[in-house]
This record gives structure tokens, sequence and C-alpha cells, in this order.
């Protein structure tokens, strides 16, 4: 009796992270993202996975309508089609479907279809298809979660595919960037391809969330990012449960005081964060985030104060306050990126915060991949170079 009263409660907790789809909203017009004849770029991507919903969307190298067809075996049998006020999307090379009424712990069968579009009279021409895709959801009362966290890949798609290849290895079920995939947001193509193309199978298989770092936060196509991501509060923080326990995603924003040279008066990031405290303030508040086994943050920027740090991570007011707040939720860990160098920083009084803190590394020296299994007694926690090479292993326990 006590176990189907705790998996009820747990249930409760699912349910309460479960993403309330905005699929009513049009898809953003994109008219290409590659040249040449009509195909795929890249494979799809799934942007959200739920126990019983799915977000997948996908590129083409110019318009056309796209559908998903999906189900419990290889023969698949629904179809998700995207679809405004009786029209089905047409008039973009970015698709999108929203998969809803699924099983949870359930592996599901999908390939992506679209039509070419031409742009007069939105006429349907050539029709190209996926391979077959799959997918499992997670079940209600999963006991264990495994994902991976890379950061600050700049732009190099060939790094960023060594980590794909990595995580996949490793059988991680959700890969996150951590921030500065990108140099400069100048393309909605760049977007795609040093993000989500050099991913591979991988993306097709398991949820992508796309974290933004401050080099995100510069560029022409900065604003369109928005476009490309799709999260449980449909922004970039953000959070949610798996396995009992809580990922809070944060967005520290920029790394220079919103009056510097660099951002040309365009930006207000002082008060964005100013909003995400409030935000944080009321989510750590909830009994989600109270009740979760283990407490996990992730945010580009290394919170923490230290006379020997460097300038541009450098105690700011948001990054006392953050720890603060963080500290007094019971944060367990804290996965952060930036300075390019890998880093543990232990609980205690030489780091200046309670909690662990893991800081991925970068060029000069190697990407790094951290792969955190998340069980309702531990925290175990695995680092590697791109290369393929384990430096660091840990566990935390409860
Ligand atoms: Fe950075």
């Amino acid at each position: 009796m006590k176990k189907k009263i705790i998996s009820v409660v747990f249930a409760l907790f699912v349910m309460a992270s479960t993403y309330s789809f905005t699929e009513n909203d049009a898809i953003p017009i994109y008219k290409s993202f590659g040249c040449g004849i009509f195909n795929m770029v890249g494979h799809p991507v799934i942007q959200y996975l739920d126990n019983n919903s799915a977000i997948i969307t996908w590129f083409t190298s110019s318009m056309g309508s796209g559908y998903i067809e999906y189900g419990e075996t290889q023969q698949l049998g629904k179809v998700a089609r995207h679809e405004i006020d009786g029209l089905y999307s047409s008039g973009s090379a970015m698709h999108r479907a929203f998969l809803k009424d699924l099983t949870p712990g359930t592996k599901y069968f999908y390939k992506a279809t679209t039509l070419r579009t031409t742009t007069d009279y939105l006429f349907t021409g050539k029709k190209i298809e996926t391979q077959t895709y799959s997918f499992t959801t997670p079940d209600a009362d999963e006991h264990s979660f495994r994902f991976a966290i890379v950061s600050d890949t700049h732009d190099q798609p060939a790094i960023v595919s060594r980590l794909a290849a990595i995580a996949k290895q490793n059988s991680a079920q959700m890969f996150i960037f951590n921030g500065d995939s990108l140099n400069f947001t100048t393309s909605h193509k760049q977007i795609v391809r040093n993000i989500f193309t050099p991913l591979g199978e991988l993306s097709a298989e398991i949820p992508v969330f796309f974290m933004r770092g401050n080099h995100e936060t510069r560029g022409k196509s900065a604003g369109e990012l928005r476009n490309f991501i799709y999260t449980p509060e449909n922004g970039f923080y953000f959070m949610f449960r798996r396995a009992g326990s809580s990922l809070l995603i944060l967005d520290g924003g920029e790394d220079k005081p919103d009056d510097h040279k660099e951002y040309r008066g365009l930006v207000n990031y002082e008060n964005y964060r100013k909003r995400q405290t409030a935000w944080l303030e009321k989510t750590l508040a909830t009994d989600s985030w109270k009740n979760s086994n283990f407490k996990i943050a992730i945010n580009h920027i290394p919170i923490w104060q230290k006379d020997s740090d460097v300038i541009y991570i450098k105690s700011k007011e948001w990054q006392h306050t953050w720890l603060e707040m963080l500290e007094n939720g019971k944060t367990d860990i804290l996965f952060s990126a930036h300075t390019h160098r890998y880093e543990k920083r232990l609980p205690g009084a030489e780091s200046g915060h309670n909690f662990y803190q893991l800081i991925g590394g970068a060029r000069p020296n190697k990407n790094t991949l951290t792969l955190v299994e998340v069980t309702q007694t531990q925290i175990k926690i695995k680092v590697f170079t791109d290369d393929d090479v384990l430096i660091d292993e840990f566990e935390i326990r409860k």
C-alpha cells in the first residue's frame, strides 16, 4: 500500500513538470537551411520529451510541408502534423510536430516526411522521407536518469560530433548544451549547422536541450535563438524533473555590464536577471523542488566569488544573490562552464559555496563531456575529454 501511495505522489510530480504545448504558435518562416536539391538538413531534433508527449523539429534545404508518422511498431500508423486554422504549415524550411497522448515507458518509432512547396501558390512537389528513428518515453516511476552536458564548443561542429558520439556510447538519455555553442549568433543556418546537425542521429533519439551562454547573446541573429528551442517554460530558464530529482536551468546572460561597448546599448540583462531572480525564488519554494531526491542546477557562467578569479566572471550582484538562493534551496551540484578549464570545486570554505560545482573544459585544452547518472540514492559523474579519455569520476551520495 505504501508503495502505491509513493508512486501516485511521484506521478503527480512528473505531471507537474509536463509542458503545456503552444502548438497554436506559427512555425517561424525560414526559406532555406541548405542549398541544392530539396533534402533534409541533418537529422530530426527531439526538443522536448516527457512521459506522454514529444516535440520534434526538423530542417530541410528549402521550404516544405512536413509531418511525423509514428507508432509503437515500425509500421507506425499515427500522424502528427502542425496545423493552424485548418491550414497545415507549408511556408518554411523549419518543421515541427507535437506528438501527444504517448504512453509512459514506451519505445516509439517515427519518421519525418516533407513535401517540397513552391512559393507562389504553395504547390507541393518532391517528397522526402527520413529513415525510421526511435525514442523511448520516460517511465512515470523511473528510478534513474542519465544525461550529458557539454559547453563552449564555439562554432566547432567536429567537436560537437565527437562529444555526441561519447554521449551515445554511454547511453545518455538527454543531451544538454551549456552555452557558448556559437561565437556570435549571425545566421539561422549557423544555428542549425553548428549546433544540431553535428549531433547526427543522436538528436533524433534523445531530447536535446540548448542553453544560452554569453556568446549566443551577441550577433544579429541572437534574437532568433528562441525559434530553435522548446523548453518546459518556454524560455531559456526553466525547471523539470526526472527520476525524482530536479534540474534547474538558469540563464546568466552576458558576462559584462549592459552598458559595455560589446552590446552597443542593445541589451537589458539586468532586468532580465531580476525577473529570473523572482522566478527562482518561486521555483525554489515549490514542493516539486523541495521534495526532489537531488537538486541540480545548471548555469553557463560559474557562480562563485574568489579574489583570484578573472575579472569577466568575478563577483557580480546577481552571482551573490543566486549563490545564496541556491545554497538556501539546498542545491547538491551546479554545472557551469565559460572558463574553458575543467575544474571541480568541492563544497566548503575554499570554494566559497556549500554545493559541488563542476566547470566544463574547452579549448585551448580539450572540450569535456560530463555524464551524469542520477539515481534514488546517488549522483554518479564521469568526465570525458572530446577524445574519449575519462579524466574524472566521483559520486555524490545522500
Ligand atoms: Fe562563456
